[in-house]
Order: C-alpha cells, then sequence, then structure tokens
C-alpha cells in the first residue's frame, strides 16, 4: 500500500534497493563522470536467493538513479560478489584504443556443486561493457579462474599495479587473502597468499579490497578483509591491515597481534572503495552494506531489505599504537542539509540537560556536537522519542568506549542478536575534546568520533522519530557547539 520509496524504515538519503533483497556493494568504479554501484540483488524475494547485479549510478555518490539489471546468473552459477575496472590499458581487448570497456570480474557460485559439497563450488568469471555499464558480455571463455580445491574462493577486488604494469586480484579464500597477478584480465597467475595466522579468524574471510593510502607523504597499503561470523560485537564486520605490497607480496606492519576493525557497529558489511577515482581527486572512497548477517533477512522491513552505508572517504592516521584508519561521510552529503538549528556554549553534568533540538519531524537528521570533557570521564548522550524508544551514546573515558545501547531502540525482537550493546574504542583524546557527528536515517544510526578516528554503524527501528536529545556527565562538561541539520531525501 506504499510507493516505493515511502514505506516506514525507508532510509530517504542512503542508497536501498526499489524492491526486494540486496546484499554488498559490488563493482564501484567511476566512469565518464558517474560513480557506478552495483550490488548483490535478489529480485524475486525480501531474503537471499540466486544472486544476479543490481545497477545504480550517481554524479555525487549522493542522488542515486536506479538501472536495470545489469548481470544476471546463468549455467555456471549465481553472480557473487566482486569489482569492476576501466581497460585504459586495453589490455583485454575488449574496449577500443580512446574508448576503454568496463571490466566486472565476479565469482561464479554453482548451486549443484554446492549441494554436492564439491570442491570446486565457486570460480572468477569476467564480462564487459562497452556502454557505460548499460549492457554486459560475459566473456565466453569464462571462468578465468578456478578453485585450487577450496569451496570458499571469492570476491575478487581487481586494481591495476602501476610498477608492475600488472593486474593484482585480491580473492578471499576460507581463511586468507590470495593474491593473482594479470596482463590482461583473463590469465591468473598466482602470486602469494597473506593472513592465515594474522587477523580475526572467528569465520570467513570474505570481500577483500587493496589499495594506497597516503601518511606523511608516503604511500602504505591497507588490505580491508570482511569476516562473517567473528566481528567485534558479534557477527559480520570489516577489519583492516597496513603494510606494503611489491605487485607479489603483501608484508604486515599493523596489527601484529590482535585484529583492528573499520567499524565498531554492527552494521557495516563487506564494504569495499571505488576504483578509477581520479588522481586530482585524491580520495578513497568507501561504501559498506549496512546490515549484519546474524539479522540481515529477518529486519521488519516489508518490499525490500537493507540500504548501503553513507559514502565515505578513508584516511590513514600514524598513533603511538600503530596506524588507525579513519572515515569520514563525503563532503557531497551537505547538499542534502536543510533546515539548521544551533546552540552555543551549554552546561552539562547530572541531572541530564535537555536539549531542544531535535525537532522530531522525520528521523532524517544530521548532528554534530563539540563537547569539551573538562574533568567530567564519562557523558551520554540520550536520543529518544513519544514511544519511549531510546538509543544511547555512552563516552567513557575510565574504559576508553564509545558504548551504544540500542536494546531499547524501538522493535528489537525479531531476532535475538539485534538488541545489543555495541562498543568500540575511543582514539587518543586531545585535550579531552570530543566532535560527535552523527547521522540518523529513519532506521540507521551512523556515529563518527573525532574526524572519523572511530565509526560505529548501527541500524535501529523505532515506531517514531526521535525528539528528545538529553545530555548528561558526571562531572561539569561542555558543549561547545551543538548543530542539527534536518536532511532532504533523495527519493522524491
Ligand atoms: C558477503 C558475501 C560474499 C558473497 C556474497 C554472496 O556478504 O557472503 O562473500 O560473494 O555475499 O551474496
Amino acid at each position: 500500500q506504499f510507493e516505493p520509496y515511502q514505506e516506514p524504515f525507508r532510509p530517504q538519503y542512503h542508497f536501498s534497493p526499489p524492491a526486494n533483497w540486496m546484499n554488498d556493494p559490488n563493482g564501484m568504479v567511476f566512469y565518464k563522470g558517474m560513480y557506478h554501484l552495483f550490488y548483490q540483488y535478489y529480485p524475486d524475494s525480501t531474503v537471499w536467493g540466486p544472486m544476479h547485479w543490481g545497477h545504480a549510478v550517481s554524479s555525487d555518490m549522493v542522488y542515486w538513479e536506479n538501472l536495470p539489471i545489469a548481470i544476471y546468473p546463468d549455467t555456471m552459477g549465481y553472480i557473487f560478489s566482486g569489482s569492476a575496472v576501466v581497460d585504459e590499458q586495453f589490455s583485454s581487448g575488449f574496449g577500443k584504443k580512446g574508448d576503454p570497456a568496463l571490466v566486472a570480474i565476479f565469482t561464479y557460485h554453482n548451486p549443484k556443486k554446492a549441494s554436492e559439497n564439491a570442491r570446486d563450488v565457486q570460480s572468477q568469471g569476467i564480462a564487459f561493457s562497452n556502454d557505460n555499464g548499460e549492457t554486459w558480455n560475459k566473456y565466453d571463455k569464462n571462468p578465468v579462474l578456478e578453485s585450487s580445491g577450496i569451496p570458499d574462493f571469492r570476491d575478487p577486488k581487481v586494481m591495476w599495479h602501476a610498477p608492475s604494469k600488472k593486474w593484482i586480484m585480491s580473492l578471499a579464500v576460507k581463511d586468507h587473502i590470495e593474491f593473482y597477478s594479470s596482463p590482461d584480465l583473463k590469465m591468473w597467475k598466482k602470486e602469494s597468499e597473506f593472513g592465515k595466522d594474522k587477523g580475526a579468524h572467528g569465520g570467513v574471510w570474505e570481500c577483500p579490497d587493496l589499495f594506497t593510502l597516503k601518511v606523511d607523504d608516503k604511500d602504505k597499503w591497507v588490505l580491508l578483509v570482511s569476516i562473517n561470523p567473528g566481528g567485534p560485537n558479534g557477527g559480520s564486520a570489516t577489519q583492516y591491515f597496513v603494510g606494503d605490497f611489491d605487485g607479489k607480496q603483501f608484508n604486515l606492519e599493523y596489527p601484529l597481534d590482535s585484529a583492528v576493525w573499520l567499524d565498531w557497529g554492527k552494521d557495516n558489511y563487506a564494504g569495499v572503495t571505488w576504483s578509477n577515482i581520479p588522481e586530482e581527486d585524491g580520495r578513497r572512497l568507501f561504501l559498506g552494506w549496512m546490515s549484519n548477517w546474524e539479522y540481515g533477512q529477518a529486519v521488519p522491513t516489508k518490499t525490500w531489505r537493507s540500504a548501503m552505508t553513507l559514502p565515505r572517504s578513508l584516511g590513514l592516521v600514524k598513533t603511538t599504537d600503530g596506524y588507525l584508519l579513519t572515515g569520514t561521510p563525503v563532503e557531497e552529503l551537505k547538499t542534502l542539509r536543510e533546515d539548521h538549528a544551533v546552540q552555543s556554549n551549554i552546561e552539562v553534568s547530572d541531572p541530564p540537560v535537555e536539549l531542544d533540538i531535535l525537532d522530531g519531524t522525520n528521523n532524517q537528521f544530521e548532528l554534530k556536537a563539540n563537547i569539551s570533557l573538562n574533568m567530567s570521564k564519562k557523558l551520554e548522550v540520550k536520543l529518544s522519542n513519544r514511544e519511549g524508544e531510546q538509543v544511547t551514546i555512552l563516552i567513557n573515558t575510565e574504559t576508553n568506549e564509545l558504548v551504544i545501547d540500542r536494546t531499547r531502540s524501538g522493535n528489537v525482537a525479531f531476532e535475538s542478536h539485534f538488541p545489543a550493546i555495541v562498543k568500540g574504542p575511543l582514539p587518543p583524546l586531545d585535550q579531552k575534546q570530543i566532535d560527535l557527528h552523527l547521522f540518523v536515517d529513519k532506521a540507521s544510526m551512523e556515529i563518527f568520533i573525532n574526524k572519523g578516528q572511530l565509526q560505529v554503524t548501527n541500524l535501529i527501528f523505532p515506531d517514531k522519530p526521535y525528539n528528545k536529545l538529553l545530555i548528561s556527565a558526571d562531572s561539569k562538561a561542555v558543549i561547545d557547539t551543538l548543530e542539527r541539520w534536518n536532511l532532504t531525501s533523495i527519493w522524491q
């Protein structure tokens, strides 16, 4: 009875599919001025099924246009996750000189072999497009890479490695990453493995990504690896590694012992970065699937399931303990801002101070607070609505944690792992200053602390918009400035 994008809990400024099931972002590539987003898609149901690549495009990563399904499953199997590149080198022979082809590199998952417990269930295939990603031709000699006997063999992320003049594929193989090289995207040679004894191993490794970020003007290589289950707060999550890559091997520098996580929330999974972003832009742009395999297929939405996170720009900073991967919402999102409210110099302590800044209209807003903790060790921000549903965000400098409690956030009972208390490490603080940057979009809350040094993304399903903000602290703290913008809908 609802128009698409008008349904209860439908995100208004995040990407979500018009109808039915979506999971991982795929094939993210910037081409001729457009950001392409493909995604794991099952068009016949609101739960996972035979995978296709759905497709959308945007000129700014904010406003999206839905396009027809790009790649369909065939006799070799479902089309699982993968990446896309622009073949500027004309190495594959698919494009024309001066008019490079888009090439998608994806995993074929053969359901028949899976039901027989075969070892070669998954293989890599390629497809190309000569019309800006609108139509895709599968390569007639697929698959281009077959499993060496491990059933989990998937999610190829391919990049051009200029120093060795080769394509490099990072591939998730059960409990490690394998790197392959190719001159033409068709013939692949195994170069090395990484990770059997590194990082977290509470589940299977999936969706890798390998790229550089600058620290002190030098390039460092970052490897993202999603893992499910085994995340820091249960279920799916994405870990990262920092080191060097010489065209053959990834040499780890950080972390050597325990795993570190891109986002400590429960709902940012399988995220990777856009390829082919122009050098002048210089950003490393990321998007994740805003859900968790624990309950993704059970969330209380009717006509579609799930959305992507906000697009984020990644960075790397050096700290006393090692490297910290940062992620901040892209600048382009500022075009969503509508109605603005600001307050300044607010003293808070115990009992809580109520701040009259959320207008409770539609739960599509951005909130920014610059906080001086002063002598206080704990500060709690509570958002609640007329139904008494609430989320609390606790900054605890005693335990050095950010603690988000969504156990009373609204609809939580649809799956036992959903009503969670989520914890993430506070970054090293300068002068006990915290900036809290928060985005709510109907059914999600994305939190960024101190320029994205901590990212925490969680789904929430409140029945009414939050209209009340309470802040308390165990001793006198000051909110230097508090700003709120209502954000517009991209789907009208
Ligand atoms: C990650 C994942 C990938 C796989 C895809 C299947 O969420 O399990 O490893 O390619 O989803 O839809």
